[in-house]
């Protein structure tokens, strides 16, 4: 029988890409997937750091696998290795040998192409547990099997990694290193085999994905706008994203692209973290909130439409109320449709956690709760917007209820109706008819006449 690998996935979705890359490197070693932990012959931690209530949890769920560990050794006398990957692994290395010595592997972002090599090593040796967190100079992409499993009408796909920002509250530039982007000619190729495999729509993933600078097919540095615009000319790709950006690396090239490009969503994750000048430079975003508004006119401009998401950070150390209230001010003037918001985390090492004017927890939570009250506020309205509108909707699989399919509107809104299960994989034009809290109910539209059959074939593509 095969051997078994189970692997859990913390954080964002650059882990949850990794995480499959990881799979696609076991899997051709010979390992088959297991839904559980129980029994697995590997079990592989992808681990998040970038709050301390993240990294926090990886300590937890170790705990439980070393009863699982103890387990399969007595019942059928087999040995359960444990890797931790990913971020808090690079960050804390060998401090997790320390407070969990049961783990046998410890591996960062950068390093995950060796991981079939590190487990034949300890199983070989038995020489204790293997780490490592280097930052190598070869390409972990050149390294990795092609992927193995399709990933589905909507896929990811990592095109940059690192950052270079130095935002003073963030650990990425230390966990994942220095900006680093993919040859645009490996990115069109992933994309191609991505496509081929029945995807349709594309996630294009970094850390600071607008940055991206990947060496174009003429030998120079192509920017995000122009990849977008190679990617589009992909046959059966109907739709682009792409995530996390940075206001400063939003160039002409990228606003124009959600002008021109019509596989581009016009649904932009776009993090201020403050409306704060005062803060935004205490965190070294190199903006400011007039900068920030300026970009979004600019953006609106080109693409009326464009429906906005953020992050923010509420007691940043120093933070006013009335730092905080020019957030608020700023999310009443932008009008958000969906964010992330997080109370301040210190994190090991940043320039921020050093700071001597931290936030009372109590202050913390209370801004959270008024900023969320706020964020969902407008979430909702922009929810009940929908209702009677004709959304495209690109149909991703069967929903729950029988005869039930479900897709995401071009704002990511989950959005379920009836039909047959051959459209999964296709767009088709559902009219909303029901506003659920955290997603839409509809009715495949009927086309009217002539012209509209014509234009829903073609974007049956
Ligand atoms: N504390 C709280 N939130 C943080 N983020 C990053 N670092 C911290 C921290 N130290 C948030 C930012 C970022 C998102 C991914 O996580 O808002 O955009
Ligand atoms: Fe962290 Fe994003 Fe700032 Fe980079 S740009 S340091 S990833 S918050």
């Amino acid at each position: 029988m095969a051997k078994k690998y189970f692997i859990k996935t913390f954080g964002c979705q650059m882990n949850v890409y990794d995480s499959a890359r990881m799979a696609d490197s076991l899997a051709s070693s010979g390992y088959a997937s297991s839904d559980v932990p129980n029994n697995a012959d590997i079990v592989v931690l992808n681990t998040c750091h970038i709050r301390e209530k993240a990294a926090e949890k990886v300590y937890s769920e170790l705990g439980r696998l070393r009863q699982l560990k103890a387990e399969k050794r007595e019942t059928d006398g087999g040995r359960m290795l444990i890797a931790v990957a990913g971020c808090v692994a690079q960050a804390e290395g060998e401090e997790i040998l320390a407070r969990a010595p049961y783990v046998d592997i410890v591996l960062g972002p950068q390093t995950y192409h060796r991981l079939p090599a590190l487990v034949e090593q300890v199983l070989r040796d038995d020489s204790g547990p293997a780490i490592d967190i280097d930052f190598p100079a070869e390409d972990k992409f050149d390294h990795l099997p092609e992927e193995s499993a399709p990933q589905g009408v909507s896929a990811f796909l990592t095109i940059q990694e690192g950052c270079d920002r130095f935002c003073t509250f963030c650990v990425v530039p230390y966990t994942r290193g220095a900006e680093q982007s993919r040859p645009v000619e490996a990115i069109v190729a992933e994309a191609r085999r991505l496509v081929a495999s029945g995807s349709r729509e594309i996630t294009l993933l970094g850390q600071n994905v607008n940055a991206f600078h990947g060496l174009g097919p003429d030998g120079r540095d192509w920017g995000l706008g122009r990849l977008i615009r190679q990617l589009a000319e992909i046959d059966g790709l109907c739709r682009l994203r792409y995530t996390t950006s940075h206001p400063r690396d939003m160039d002409d090239e990228l606003v124009e692209a959600h002008r021109d490009v019509p596989q581009l969503m016009p649904f932009l994750h776009l993090p201020v973290q403050s409306g704060s000048d005062r803060i935004l430079a205490a965190m070294n975003r190199r903006h400011t909130a007039y900068e920030y508004r300026s970009l979004v006119d600019r953006l609106r401009q080109v693409r009326p439409d464009i429906a906005l998401s953020s992050d923010f950070i509420v007691g940043f150390p120093g933070e006013t109320n009335e730092d905080f209230a020019a957030t608020l001010r700023l999310v009443n003037d932008i009008g958000y449709v969906q964010a992330y918001s997080f109370k301040y985390s210190a994190r090991p090492g940043t320039p921020a956690s050093a700071a001597e004017d931290h936030v009372p927890e109590e202050m913390r939570r209370d801004r959270l709760e008024t900023l969320q009250q706020l964020l969902r506020v407008q979430q909702d309205a922009f929810n009940r917007e929908q209702m009677g509108k004709t959304l495209s909707v690109l149909i991703e699989g069967e929903g729950r209820e029988e005869g039930q399919l479900v897709g995401r509107s071009p704002f990511l809104h989950p959005v379920h109706f009836s039909g047959p299960k051959h459209r999964i994989g296709y767009v088709a034009d559902i009219r909303i008819d029901e506003v659920l809290s955290n997603s839409l109910r509809g009715a495949i539209a009927e086309p009217t006449d002539a012209t509209a059959v014509a234009t829903q074939q073609s974007a049956l593509v």
